[in-house]
């Protein structure tokens, strides 16, 4: 699609002109306009670039880019000025008029400018865009969580994302740290602003605090020009500071000054900054105990920690699995364009009886590498990874009714406990389901729900 150009100009000559460069020379779609009013009735039509005149009869050409700023921060403005203007022109300019113009247009330096102005507009749509489509991982409706400790996580999330409280979250490895990270900004108040992860664990340590502060030229060997460090390039958004435990005792002092006092200078730097950021960590160590054994600084801790977030393992939350792995399912069908609908009966009972050291994320790459393996429309045992299958042959997923706690270390989950619960009480009763329910204590109804859901025939 051609640029939309608007220009505004009360001079009936400098719109023939533009109307013979910009639309018949170069092509453009071009809109003509002869006061500001004007221009700001069609602005709805998001113009990619708009050529305005200082001088304008009815509201002025700074009062017209003022209200074009107020709409729309983001279209590129040129003014027009005649000679004896520059005051003007310069209050212009700090209202974010991208170029100008004397009304003698050197018709290269236009075109030249309308080109310039026309690739930024396209850059900055582009990079919205990919935004946006960033902005889509960290969907609320994208985490899956039943009730439970997930559900109250969630709750969690929702009263902090529109607040500047610190957050940190706590898990193991896998658990949805970072998705949870990137939920809170995606979803608050800054979430126009850029989310800039720093990961603690994955930076060498001379150079993290250059990776965070930012270096000024000649700080040290290879600091060819200054950099802007990630608390500068966060400024409006939310920094996310990944594996966080693993932060040197040095670079600890350092952050917590930049919290505390909001300050912090760039390597090799004297200029003292400040930056609008809102911090948000993740860390698998349990940062309390570490900051007790003096691995990592108390007063950090806290300032870090005003609102802290647990995230459960999957072995803790294990009526999620399923859920997770119908969504993994869809996310991976669609990725590959496969049609797998289903998990068999006894993939499932696997995937729910193993304990998932890895959670969400192990869990999330054993059915994608199940789409990916499996033939027809179902996902069996066989398509599962060999760590699930090794543990359903050897921990043994039925669980011996008679025994059930002989194996003091081995816990077993609730819901495998019912099934053998309800199988043996059928056993027992020699298929008599009303004694059976009797024997159980359970409802007649609660005893054929149970049956239908375990599959066991009456
Ligand atoms: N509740 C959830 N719903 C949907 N997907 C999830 C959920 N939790 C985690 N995931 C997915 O699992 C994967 C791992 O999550 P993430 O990277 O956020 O974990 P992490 O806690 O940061 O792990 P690590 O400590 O290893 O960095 C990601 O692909 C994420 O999208
Ligand atoms: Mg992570």
């Amino acid at each position: 699609m051609k640029p939309l150009i608007y220009v505004v100009d009360d001079d009936h000559s400098v719109r023939r002109l533009m109307e013979h460069w910009l639309k018949t020379k170069w092509e453009y779609n071009l809109q003509l306009f002869s006061s500001g009013e004007q221009c700001l009735e069609a602005l709805d039509l998001s113009p990619d670039l708009i050529i305005l005149d200082v001088m304008l009869p009815g509201i002025s050409g700074v009062e017209t880019l003022r209200e074009i700023r107020k709409r729309d921060a983001d279209t590129p403005v040129i003014m027009l000025s005649a000679q004896g203007q520059i005051d003007i022109v310069v209050e212009t300019i700090k209202l974010g008029a991208m170029d100008y113009f004397p009304k003698t247009i050197d018709l290269n330096k236009l075109e030249l400018a309308v080109r310039n102005a026309l690739e930024m507009q396209s850059l900055k749509r582009e990079l919205h865009q990919l935004r946006s489509s960033v902005a889509q991982t960290g969907r609320l409706d994208n985490i899956i969580a039943s009730a439970g400790p997930m559900e109250d996580a969630l709750k969690l999330v929702h009263k902090a994302k529109d607040s500047d409280i610190s957050v940190l979250i706590q898990g193991e490895s896998g658990t949805g740290k970072e998705l949870i990270a990137r939920a809170i900004h995606f979803n608050g108040k800054r979430k126009d602003g850029p989310f800039i992860a720093v990961n603690c664990a994955a930076i060498p340590r001379d150079l993290i605090e250059s990776e965070m502060f930012g270096h000024e030229k000649g700080a040290f060997t290879g600091a060819v020009a200054r950099k802007f460090g990630k608390f500068e390039q966060a400024s409006g958004g939310t920094i996310f500071l990944d594996e966080i435990g693993e932060l040197d005792l040095n670079l600890q002092a350092k952050l917590l000054r930049a919290i505390q006092q909001k300050q912090f200078e760039r390597v090799g730097g004297t200029e003292v900054l400040t930056s609008d950021v809102r911090i948000v960590s993740a860390t698998n160590r349990d940062l309390m105990k570490a900051s007790r054994n003096k691995e990592f600084r108390e007063d950090l801790y806290y300032r870090l920690a005003s609102f802290p977030i647990m995230l459960p393992s999957l072995r803790e939350r294990r009526s999620d699995v399923l859920m997770l792995a119908e969504h993994f399912l869809n996310v991976y069908n669609k990725r590959e364009g496969k049609k797998v609908r289903v998990i068999s009966r006894k993939a499932i009972k696997m995937l729910y009886d193993y304990p998932w050291p890895g959670n969400v994320r192990e869990l999330e790459s054993a059915i994608e590498r199940g789409v990916l393996l499996c033939e027809g429309d179902m996902i069996t045992e066989d398509d599962l990874p060999i760590a699930v299958r090794a543990f359903a042959e050897g921990e043994g997923v039925s669980v011996p009714a008679d025994s059930v706690f002989e194996n003091q270390s081995m816990i077993i989950p609730l819901e495998a406990l019912k099934e053998q619960a309800v199988k043996h009480a059928l056993k027992v009763t020699e298929g008599n389901i009303l004694e059976a329910a009797k024997k159980l204590h359970i409802s007649r109804s609660t005893m054929y729900e149970m049956m239908k859901k375990y599959e066991i025939r009456g």
